[in-house]
């Protein structure tokens, strides 16, 4: 296992095991996830649980109405929320939610420019959601969480990490070499894996898990190759828009085995690009919130 391998006297598994330290994900996010997968669950209840916690419930509809709803109309309430954007969506918009909220009280080292992984991390959750509806995915909120979260990873290295994950940034940046094949030649392990064991901590679905794990790899994705390359062929298409870090765009080249899954041509793909470009623009209002 590659948590053996000691560099800079932290390994993957010293790295997972401070995270332990991380807080948990909120109770109030658990309870959202129970009640959302239970058919009984009346609206009521629901609005009830989320409006427990002030700031969840502040940054759930700031992504609802920034993300879905951006310039139609504005969302002032959980109920009205859960009237416009259905149960699955909220039970997405409130995991995502509760998953930066977390991630954000816990930032300390500032190697990674904050503002570009939440840009990177927006637009690969939007592009992987209309991926999702244009290629028949049944759960395209599924993505859209899956891409927002693909990179966590990321933020874990960078906070206890610090100055190893810097190291890892120069490279990239001075030797125009892969994300992936700097952390693997700096640190003995990625961010992806890294992300994935985080996710698993926190008892994220398992299909989730994997498509954060493999989202380089999408060939290896045994669950659910078509999520995990949808956030694949997405994170690709938000690289390529020069949106990402290191400007390694060039360097990470779209799986064949993801766009052939999908049927995805490269024409789909550029409308998709030039689609959400709007959105993202009102979604950059969240990075200070
Ligand atoms: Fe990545
Ligand atoms: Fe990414």
């Amino acid at each position: 296992m590659k948590g053996l391998i000691f560099v800079g006297g932290l390994s993957l598994n010293d790295v997972v095991q401070k995270v332990e330290e991380l807080p948990a994900l909120p109770h109030v996010t658990y309870r959202v996830l129970e009640l959302t997968s239970r058919p009984d669950t009346t609206l009521s209840q629901l609005t009830e649980v989320i409006t427990q916690d002030q700031v969840l419930t502040a940054k759930v509809l700031r992504m609802a109405n920034s993300v879905y709803y951006g310039y139609a109309r504005r969302i002032y309430g959980i109920t009205e929320a859960l009237l416009i954007l259905g149960f699955s969506t909220v039970r997405n918009l409130v995991m995502a939610a509760s998953v930066y909220n977390v991630m954000d009280r816990e930032i300390q080292g500032y190697f990674l420019p904050r503002g570009e992984l939440w840009k990177h991390s927006m637009s690969t959750a939007l592009i992987a959601r209309s991926l999702a509806q244009k290629t028949g995915y049944e759960l395209p909120d599924q993505a859209f969480v899956a891409g927002l979260l693909h990179d966590m990873g990321k933020i874990i290295l960078n906070t206890y990490m610090n100055e190893k994950f810097e190291d890892v940034i120069s490279k990239v940046t001075t030797e125009n070499i892969p994300f992936m094949a700097a952390e693997q030649e700096i640190l003995g392990f990625d961010h992806a894996l890294t992300g994935a064991r985080v996710a698993e901590k926190w008892n994220l679905p398992s299909e989730l898990v994997e498509a954060i794990a493999n989202h380089h790899t999408p060939s290896l994705a045994k669950h659910n190759p078509r999520l995990t390359s949808v956030v694949h062929v997405a994170d690709a298409a938000s690289m390529s828009m020069g949106i990402g870090l290191g400007g390694d765009g060039l360097l990470y080249p779209f799986d064949g085995f993801a766009t052939e899954l999908l049927g995805l041509t490269g024409k789909i793909i550029e409308e998709t690009i030039a689609e959400i470009a709007d959105s993202l623009v009102d979604s950059e209002t969240m990075i200070e919130n």
